[in-house]
């Protein structure tokens, strides 16, 4: 099956969400962009928040969130209990989020990432698989704060 993966970004992120969205479609993914479509300023957790609830619906899904840094914007994807969101700044951290955090959504930086690292970045989010083992107990916690 197709894997189904949403992107969204802010006005910081626009220009990279745009290069890695056509990355992406490429390489036959279901690309689902849910904005933002120009550079005026908006806020990022807006656009969190719209990719966590889409992705409710589409548990076997990941996400690509775009904002100045990807700290944000991975803060405001957070809140829900249904998402893991990391933010990444080299395939290394991409590589062991997934790994070890069951990560579904991987966050980028527009002003502290360029284009190449940030191919890195995604083909290893999508390339690597969950370690399962010692990490599912404490990925369970992560969504059950005492
Ligand atoms: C927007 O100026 C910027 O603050 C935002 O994109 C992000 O970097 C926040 O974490």
């Amino acid at each position: 099956m197709t894997l189904k993966v949403f992107i969204a970004s802010d006005h910081a992120g626009l220009n990279l969400k745009n290069f890695v969205k056509d990355y992406i479609q490429a390489k036959q993914y279901d690309v689902v962009d849910l904005g933002t479509d120009v550079l005026d300023s908006v806020d990022y957790p807006d656009f969190g928040y719209m990719l966590a609830e889409q992705m409710k619906q589409n548990s076997d899904a990941l996400g690509i969130l775009v904002c100045g840094t990807g700290i944000g914007i991975a803060i405001a994807a957070n809140r829900y209990a249904h998402i893991r969101a990391a933010a990444c700044r080299s395939s290394t951290d991409a590589r062991l989020t997934r790994a070890h955090n069951n990560a579904n959504v991987v966050c980028l930086g527009e002003r502290t990432t360029g284009t190449e690292v940030a191919k890195d970045i995604i083909d290893t989010f999508f390339a690597t698989k969950f370690e399962e083992g010692r990490h599912v107990q404490r990925v369970e916690k992560l969504s059950n704060p005492v």
